[in-house]
């Protein structure tokens, strides 16, 4: 029996945590943050920052795949090029929970998407959505196994967060495919309507660490007043969306002293233990 759109257990945690600190802080800010480093491997060092946790892919908790924005021309972006290991660690430091992700990052733009491999759903012939030799050889273009599905085979109903939730389950398993091209470029566009105006300008901003200098400083300016010319959507061409396909996951309880071990196995179901802080 294959299982899909099903929850990880420690998601509805996760998406208690999330919740529970919002309301702790009023909405205020009304997101949440996170750090996330990736390899840099030019330099040999880890690379840390900051960015805004934007939920689910494909809006669905049952995909198990965080997912962030950001701008093709950051130095993150050509890092996870070279190397797609990332961690991701979110301290909710009202309720005081931490919650530290390990897994892939999978670039969803307008020259990638996620090579998807569900062979281990539907036997030994593989499913991949990518026509590699089509892509330039970075390790973006590895497929990852993983049971996301297309969202055409997802039953869009709500799931609540709390509640007992029945997996779903097929027996015929041969007629399973991972999302079509056209609804990871439906993922992206959702993604960037759902940013603000404001937001939207920093994507038609000079480029992210380049000099600071008068023709910069007067760009920005311009950008900021709005007369620069351009339309909002002139920056979709810089505008990235990565999933965060997790495999292990260190959850720590500090209010309760509880630590607790989430490992997707070989046959990609979670195993799960508890451990000494
Ligand atoms: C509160 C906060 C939220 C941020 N959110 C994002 C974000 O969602 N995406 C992003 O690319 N950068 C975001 N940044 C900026 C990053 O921390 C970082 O400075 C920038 O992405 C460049 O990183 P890089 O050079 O490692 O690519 C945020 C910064 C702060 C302080």
């Amino acid at each position: 029996m294959v299982q899909y759109n099903y929850q990880a257990p420690w998601v509805p945690i996760f998406n208690n945590c999330v919740n529970g600190e919002l309301t702790a802080t009023d909405h205020k800010p009304p997101f949440t943050t996170f750090q996330l480093a990736t390899i840099d491997k030019k330099s040999g060092y880890p690379k840390n920052r900051t960015l805004i946790y934007r939920g689910w892919l494909f809006n669905n908790k049952s995909s198990n795949v965080l997912i962030f924005t950001t701008d093709k021309r950051m130095e993150k972006y050509q890092e996870l090029l070279l190397d797609d290991k990332i961690e991701a660690v979110f301290w909710f430091s009202h309720i005081r929970k931490q919650f530290r992700l390990r897994g892939v990052a999978k670039i969803i733009d307008n020259e990638h998407i996620p090579n998807i491999d569900l062979s281990h759903i539907n036997g030994n012939n593989s499913t991949n959505n990518n026509d590699s030799s089509n892509k330039d050889s970075n390790i973006q273009n590895n497929s990852i196994q993983s049971s996301l599905l297309s969202p055409s085979h997802v039953d869009q109903k709500p799931q609540e967060d709390n509640q007992e939730q029945e997996d779903s389950h097929i027996d015929n398993v041969h007629n399973l495919i991972p999302p079509t091209n056209k609804e990871w470029e439906e993922e992206l566009k959702r993604n960037w309507n759902d940013l603000s105006k404001t937001m939207k300008t920093s994507f038609r901003k000079p480029y992210p660490k380049s000099e600071m200098n008068d023709d910069n400083l007067k760009l920005i300016s311009k950008i900021q007043r709005g007369v620069d010319g351009k339309k909002d959507d002139d920056g979709f061409k810089n505008f990235v969306v990565v999933g965060l396909f997790i495999n292990y996951v260190d959850y720590f309880e500090q209010d309760k002293d509880k630590r607790f071990i989430y490992e997707l196995n070989d046959e990609l179901h979670w195993e799960e233990k508890e451990v000494c802080p």
